[in-house]
């Protein structure tokens, strides 16, 4: 089940989703490569939750192939399924973390679920994760409630992180930071797919993220892939959604400075 490097690690073929009469994804086809961070941009409402809520098995599809890890997920058993879930980490756009339990319990969940472990070595995994992500013992204790939005998702990354993922799933993980805590989330994010080797699948909508850790972004307009490359490649793109996105009032230029101060 293993690929070799040079070979997508996700592979999507028109791919259809879709709710009642409303068609969200109408032939969606794109590959994540092995060890990129892949950014997937597209209006609000778009279908990138979806997407990626599709991709991890939570919705399904009418039409199209999914294979991860060069595994055709239709063709997969129930065991075989079990065992690619375990590859993969997954960060909520909502409900990022239980309410009910601290930090570190979060952390835990997972790996509670899927591995046997003794309770030391539970409680020792979760902290070597939870300081990964920036956080120390003594916040590891509090529930989400007492902790800030970063601290938050950070958590929730960690908790992705539980059972050493080959690709993390990121749902507009800085969304509701300011920009500053959004900035140190990027910067871990990159860090952690240096360290780790991770192939990482990021919905995003935020500018800076994508300029600052995306390899590659993917533009979803009308239920399609609409642009697909390097920041350089959305700005050159005349696809009127990638156009405004990119090159409007909110985007700035290449060199990274403001395009725009209003
Ligand atoms: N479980 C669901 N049932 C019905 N409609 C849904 C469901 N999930 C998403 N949708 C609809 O699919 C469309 C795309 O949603 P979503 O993928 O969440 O957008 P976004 O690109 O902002 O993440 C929206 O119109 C949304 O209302
Ligand atoms: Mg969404």
């Amino acid at each position: 089940m293993s690929v070799s490097s040079d070979q997508a690690i996700i592979r999507v073929r028109d791919l259809v989703v879709g709710f009642g009469t409303q068609t969200v994804l109408n032939g969606v086809s794109l590959e994540v490569r092995r060890g990129e961070i892949l950014g997937i941009v597209g209006a609000s409402g778009g279908g990138k939750s979806v997407l990626l809520r599709t991709l991890i098995g939570l919705i399904h599809k009418r039409r199209g192939s999914i294979a991860i890890f060069g595994k055709d997920l239709d063709r997969a058993s129930v065991e075989e399924m079990q065992a690619v879930e375990r590859r993969w980490g997954v960060l909520f756009q909502q409900g990022a973390l239980f309410s009910s339990l601290s930090a570190r319990e979060n952390v835990q969940f997972p790996m509670r679920e899927h591995l046997t472990l003794s309770q030391t070595l539970y409680e020792e995994v979760a902290t070597a994760k939870l300081e990964m992500v920036g956080l120390n013992i003594e916040d590891s204790r509090k529930l989400p409630a007492e902790l800030s939005g970063g601290m938050v998702k950070r958590v929730a990354l960690a908790r992705a992180l539980a059972l050493d993922p080959e690709i993390v799933f990121l749902d507009e993980p800085t969304s509701g930071l300011d920009p500053i805590a959004a900035g140190e989330f990027d910067f871990l994010i990159k860090t952690l797919q240096q360290t780790l080797g991770l192939t990482v699948f990021m919905v995003t909508h935020d500018l800076d993220s994508l300029h600052t850790v995306c390899n590659r972004i993917i533009a979803l307009a009308d239920g399609k892939v609409v642009a697909s490359g390097p920041l350089a490649a959305m700005l050159e793109c005349d696809h009127p959604w990638v156009k405004a996105y990119f090159r409007g009032k909110r985007a700035r230029g290449v060199s990274g400075t403001p395009a725009s101060t209003h």
